[in-house]
């Protein structure tokens, strides 16, 4: 008789610690999600840390202490091995303030508190993201393919590296189309077929749990700017180094001719170089000028593309 009523109050026993090891697997598990360089706080809920409290943190597979209050003293264990001096107990709640987190910090955090009243359990899931690169929008339009009669534009919008991330192509504030990835991607692109004409907000949106970035579309920077294909721009290149060669060797001539004019001879030249005699500075300004001009001709030539050559030029300077 004896014996069963042990066993009944063992089973008892047995049946509370399951109870208590379940409610804290399954019913305390908070997930928190936070940027890297980002700081997080996990919240012990404790007002204030009593005398006679005990509250303790564990980080890891491992369960490593990392970080304990103790009869009211601070110990932080080896937790500067991996966390440096991230790593951050208030005194007065026990919360753990996390700075300048890293992805290696993600993990299983796991709180114990034990006071007068009893021992509670808490785990917090932190999961660290890389930052979110801001979408990029691009012309999607084969520079091969003719443009089509309707004038349709194909643009995309690609962000590179990402995990765990949705990106959308909205248009004002509804979502026209959207992918998601799980695993890290290394390029994740959404195309947008638009009208050249169409005067609609379109908007291309990358975002994870915690934030979004956004980029719009300005359809005629991406539709109708053409960038000359090098068969173009080579010769225009080639004449504009001629055209200089050319500027160099009549700055030269006219040297020659201004020597020439010193020793008195030569008066043609004479109503240029009285504008411009004193400044030998001058006179190569106005050479630059000559040749920036004759540039400007198979410019026009080649119709509608004046602004692309003018910033090829730039980017050759
Ligand atoms: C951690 O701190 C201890 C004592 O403050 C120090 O001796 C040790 O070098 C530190 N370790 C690291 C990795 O900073
Ligand atoms: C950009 O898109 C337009 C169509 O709107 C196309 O004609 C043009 O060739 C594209 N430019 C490039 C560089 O792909
Ligand atoms: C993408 O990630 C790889 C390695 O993870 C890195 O080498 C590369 O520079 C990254 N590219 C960008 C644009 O961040
Ligand atoms: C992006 O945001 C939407 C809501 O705007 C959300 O439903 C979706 O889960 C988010 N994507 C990711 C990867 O978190
Ligand atoms: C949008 O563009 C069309 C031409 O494609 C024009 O008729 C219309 O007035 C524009 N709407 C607005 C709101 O600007
Ligand atoms: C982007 O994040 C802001 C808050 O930072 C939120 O108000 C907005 O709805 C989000 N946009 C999308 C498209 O998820």
């Amino acid at each position: 008789m004896l014996k069963i009523y042990i066993s009944k109050a063992t089973l008892c026993l047995f049946l509370s610690l399951i109870r208590g090891v379940f409610g804290a697997d399954a019913d305390e598990v908070k997930s928190v999600s936070v940027t890297e360089r980002d700081f997080v706080t996990l919240n012990t809920d404790v007002t204030e840390v009593q005398k006679t409290d005990q509250i303790l943190w564990m980080f890891g597979p491992q369960e490593t202490r990392i970080a304990e209050i103790h009869k009211q003293s601070i110990d932080m264990f080896d937790s500067n091995e991996t966390f440096g001096d991230r790593l951050k107990m208030n005194r007065q709640t026990g919360s753990l303030t996390i700075t300048d987190i890293t992805t290696e910090l993600s993990g299983l955090y796991k709180l114990t508190i034990i006071t007068s009243g009893g021992t509670t359990y808490k785990r917090f899931s932190v999961t660290v993201y890389a930052p979110l690169p801001v979408p990029v929008i691009s012309n999607n339009t084969l520079s091969s393919q003719k443009p089509s009669p309707d004038s349709r534009c194909s643009v995309l919008c690609s962000v590179l590296n990402v995990s765990a991330v949705s990106l959308s192509w909205y248009k004002g504030n509804s979502v026209l189309s959207s992918i998601s990835v799980s695993d890290l991607s290394i390029r994740l692109s959404l195309p947008l077929e638009v009208e050249d004409q169409d005067n609609n907000t379109y908007s291309c949106v990358v975002n994870n749990t915690i934030t979004n970035h956004t980029t719009h579309l300005d359809i005629s920077q991406t539709c109708h700017t053409k960038t000359p294909p090098a068969a173009i721009f080579l010769p225009l290149l080639i004449s504009a180094l001629v055209l200089a060669g050319l500027a160099a060797a009549m700055y030269f001539l006219y040297k020659k001719h201004k020597e020439k004019k010193v020793d008195g001879s030569k008066p043609s030249t004479q109503r240029l170089t009285t504008a411009q005699t004193e400044q030998t500075d001058d006179i190569e300004i106005h050479y630059a000028e000559a040749t920036f001009h004759l540039q400007n001709k198979p410019k026009n030539k080649a119709n509608g593309t004046e602004e692309i050559i003018y910033s090829s030029v730039n980017m050759i300077t």
